[in-house]
C-alpha cells in the first residue's frame, strides 16, 4: 500500500465564504440547509453522492467519497459573504428565482439571517451592475485590508476554525496579465497606486491567501490566476484553484468531445447558442464581461481534440460560442449546440444538443464539492494551484505553461486518484495486465 499523508481533523466549524451572493450562492446556501434539515438530496455533488472505487474490481470497496476522505459535516458549515445589494439571503433567493417559494420558506429562518457585508465593488469592471452596498477607501491596499479584517471578524463571530472562500460574484471585463500581476511586490505596489489592471475580485484573492483562507474562483476573471497570487499561496501554504464553474454546455462539451475523439470522429465546426435572462446573462450581455466568459468557453475543445497532431480530422474546425440575454427565461437557460461531424471516407453527420438546464442547480453543487476540497486540501497541506480541482472548472488553473485537462473522464481519474494517494489507496490506471500472463 502507497503512503498515506497526513490529514489533520475535520473537527470545528467551516465557514464558507463568498464574495457575490446571487443565484448560485444563495441556490448553494439554501440547499445545504435544506439537505441538513433532510428535505432534499444534495444530487450533482461529487463529495455527497458519488462514489469511489478501491482496490480490485473483485474487491467491492465503492465507499462514498464522504466516508472515504474526512470533510467537514455539512452540520457544521457555516455561511458568509459580500454583495454589493444589502438583500438578506432570503430576499435574494426570492429575487434569483431559481428555487421554489415553498422550499425557500422551509429554510427561511436560516437564510435571512445571513447578510451580506459591504463589497469591494468598482462599476468599471461590471458595467451592468449598480450596488450601492459597497465599502470606500482611498486605495486598494486599503479595500484589501478592509477586507481582511472582514474575514478576521467573521471568523471570530461565528466560532470557525477554519475558512474557504469561493468567488461566485459576476463576471469582470476581460483583463490580461500585466506588470503588476507579475510578482508579489509588484500587485501589492499595484495596490497601493490603484493600478487598474487589480479588479476587485483579485483583491478579494488576495485578502483570502493572505489571511491563509483556500480561494477558489467560479467565474472566468483573472483573480487568483497571476504569478503574483501563486507565489503568495505557494509561499503561504494556501491551496487554489479555479477558474469559472464547469455546468451547461460546456459540461456537456466536455462529455461528448472525448467522445468524439475516441473514436477517431472528424469534427468541421461547433456552434453554440444560448438563452439566459439571470442577472448573470444581464452582465454578460455587455461585450467587456462577455470576452472574459468567450475565452473561458472556447479554449475546451481545442485542448481536447489537438487539433495541430490531428489535422485531418480536426484542422478546419470552426468553433463560436454566443450567450444571448433573454430576461424571460430567467435561470432557466437554454443552450443550443450544432455539430458537423464527419465518419467513415469523410461523409458528413450532424448532432444536435438541446440542453434546458437550470444554471445554478448545476452550480450550487459545485460550490459546495470546491469548499469541501479545498479546506480538504488545506489539512492535508496542499499548498498553490489544485489541478486536481479541475474537474470543475471549466477553464482550469495550471502552473504556468503546463496545458489544462478539459476532457471530464481523465479530470475524474485525476481527481480520485488524488483522493487515494491521500489515503493510502493504490491508485487505479484501469490496466488490466492479466491478459499478458
Ligand atoms: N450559474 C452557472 O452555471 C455558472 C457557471 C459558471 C460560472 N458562473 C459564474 O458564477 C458567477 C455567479 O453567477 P450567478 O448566476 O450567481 O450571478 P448573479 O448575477 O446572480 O450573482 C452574482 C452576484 O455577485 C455580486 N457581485 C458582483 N460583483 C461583486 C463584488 N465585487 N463583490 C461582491 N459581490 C459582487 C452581484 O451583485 C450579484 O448579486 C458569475 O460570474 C457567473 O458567470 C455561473
Amino acid at each position: 500500500m502507497a503512503k498515506k499523508a497526513k490529514i489533520k481533523s475535520a473537527k470545528g466549524k467551516l465557514g464558507v465564504l463568498l464574495p457575490g451572493m446571487g443565484s448560485v450562492a444563495t441556490t448553494f446556501i439554501a440547499g445545504v440547509i435544506a439537505v441538513r434539515k433532510g428535505i432534499s438530496q444534495p444530487i450533482g455533488s461529487y463529495t455527497q453522492m458519488g462514489r469511489i472505487r478501491l482496490g480490485k474490481r473483485t474487491d467491492a470497496r465503492s465507499p462514498k467519497i464522504k466516508e472515504f476522505v474526512p470533510l467537514t459535516n455539512l452540520n457544521d458549515i457555516v455561511f458568509g459573504g459580500w454583495d454589493v445589494y444589502k438583500d438578506n439571503v432570503y430576499k435574494a433567493a426570492v429575487h434569483a428565482k431559481v428555487l421554489d417559494k415553498s422550499l425557500l420558506d422551509q429554510v427561511k429562518d436560516e437564510l435571512k439571517l445571513i447578510k451580506p457585508m459591504k463589497a469591494v465593488f468598482d462599476k468599471n469592471y461590471v458595467k451592468r451592475l449598480d450596488g450601492t452596498h459597497v465599502k470606500k477607501a482611498k486605495t486598494k491596499m486599503d479595500l484589501a485590508k478592509a477586507l481582511m479584517e472582514d474575514i478576521k471578524k467573521f471568523k471570530k463571530t461565528n466560532g470557525c476554525s477554519r475558512l474557504v472562500m469561493v468567488w461566485c460574484g459576476s463576471t469582470e471585463i476581460y483583463i490580461e496579465e500585466a506588470a503588476c500581476h507579475k510578482n508579489i511586490k509588484a500587485l501589492e505596489k499595484g495596490m497601493r497606486e490603484n493600478d487598474e489592471n487589480i479588479p476587485p475580485s483579485m483583491l478579494y484573492a488576495y485578502a483570502a491567501i493572505k489571511m491563509g483562507v483556500p480561494y477558489a474562483n467560479g467565474a472566468p476573471n483573472l483573480s487568483a490566476d497571476v504569478p503574483a497570487l501563486v507565489q503568495l499561496a505557494k509561499k503561504n501554504g494556501v491551496p487554489i484553484g479555479g477558474k469559472d464553474f464547469k455546468t451547461g454546455q460546456t459540461l456537456m462539451k466536455t462529455i461528448l468531445t472525448p467522445g468524439f475523439k475516441a473514436r477517431s470522429l472528424g469534427i468541421n465546426g461547433w456552434f453554440s447558442t444560448n438563452i439566459l435572462g439571470n442577472r448573470d446573462g444581464a452582465v454578460l450581455d455587455d461585450p467587456d464581461n462577455f470576452k472574459t466568459k468567450e475565452v473561458s468557453k472556447l479554449g475546451v475543445i481545442e485542448q481536447i481534440l489537438k487539433p495541430k497532431e490531428n489535422p485531418e480530422l480536426y484542422g478546419n474546425i470552426y468553433h463560436k460560442v454566443r450567450i444571448n440575454y433573454y430576461p424571460p427565461r430567467g435561470d432557466n437557460k437554454e443552450g443550443w449546440d450544432n455539430i458537423d461531424i464527419t465518419g467513415w471516407l469523410g461523409y458528413p453527420m450532424q448532432i444536435k444538443v438541446d440542453f434546458l438546464c437550470r444554471d445554478s442547480i448545476l452550480a450550487a453543487p459545485i460550490v459546495l464539492d470546491l469548499a469541501l476540497l479545498l479546506d480538504l486540501a488545506s489539512r492535508s497541506n496542499l499548498s498553490g494551484i489544485q489541478e486536481w480541482l479541475g474537474f470543475f472548472f471549466k477553464s482550469p488553473q495550471t502552473k504556468k505553461g503546463l496545458p489544462p485537462q478539459h476532457d471530464l473522464f481523465k479530470q475524474l481519474m485525476k481527481i480520485n486518484n488524488t483522493l487515494r494517494y491521500l489515503k493510502g489507496e493504490e491508485l487505479i490506471t484501469h490496466l488490466g495486465m492479466d491478459y499478458y500472463y
